[in-house]
């Protein structure tokens, strides 16, 4: 797929088919990760994937399995009808969307400093390049073929993740990634246009 047709079919998938991705494939997927760019040249992430669905229902413990549509109106923080229309439907399916993926794969960066309270914002260089990673996967999934969904982990959803997977105390999970083929008709949310006018400046703001 050519590359910037990979970035306009990128979005995010929350229903999917039962098929499995042949282990070649997610090779490819996370060896475009790895290859992202990165602080200090480290490029020291690691990513476990889950396939095996007990293993992926102890990993995925700590996610609410409960919510709904009337969760999204206690989020005060949303006023675009656009956006509210995309929590609407992300927000009932925040278990489902991993649980019924082919795999959940779980990137992890190494704390080397406490990024939960950085003195600067060079601090935080281990996650921006680990969100550069993830990038890199969801693009390389959307060029085989694939969709992805994003879920950062709250409360102890990162612990329980641990607990199931027993990767050490030093790696942080910046998100869970569910991917798979896309179900026929799954809902992909309404793109807010970008306003390369308004939001691109040449020389001066
Ligand atoms: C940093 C980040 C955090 C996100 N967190 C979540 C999440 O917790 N749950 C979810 O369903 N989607 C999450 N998303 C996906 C966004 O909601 C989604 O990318 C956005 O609405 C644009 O839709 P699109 O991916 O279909 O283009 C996250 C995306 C990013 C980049």
């Amino acid at each position: 797929m050519e590359f910037y047709e990979a970035i306009d079919r990128r979005s995010s998938v929350r229903d999917f088919t039962d098929e499995t991705i042949p282990r070649e494939v997610i090779e490819r997927i996370v060896g475009a990760a790895l290859k992202a760019p990165t602080n200090d040249h480290f490029r020291d992430w690691h990513f476990i994937v889950v396939t095996d669905k007990a293993v992926m229902s102890e990993v995925l413990e700590g996610v609410p399995k409960d919510l709904t549509i009337k969760d999204v109106d206690n989020m005060t923080f949303i006023s675009d009808p656009v956006q509210k229309s995309a929590y609407q439907f992300a927000v009932p399916k925040q278990y489902s969307m991993l649980m019924n993926a082919a795999a959940v794969i779980i990137p992890l960066m190494e704390k080397k400093v406490d990024i939960l309270h950085p003195a600067n914002l060079s601090h935080l260089n281990c996650f921006a390049s680990v969100w550069c990673s993830i990038e890199n996967l969801w693009l390389a999934a959307t060029a085989e073929g694939y969709g992805c969904n994003l879920r950062i982990p709250l409360g102890d959803e990162e612990k329980k993740a641990r607990e199931a997977t027993g990767f050490p105390e030093e790696y942080m999970i910046p998100c869970f990634i569910g991917i798979g083929r896309a179900a026929e008709g799954a809902f992909r949310t309404k793109q807010l246009v970008p306003d390369i006018e308004k939001q691109l400046h040449w020389q001066k703001f």
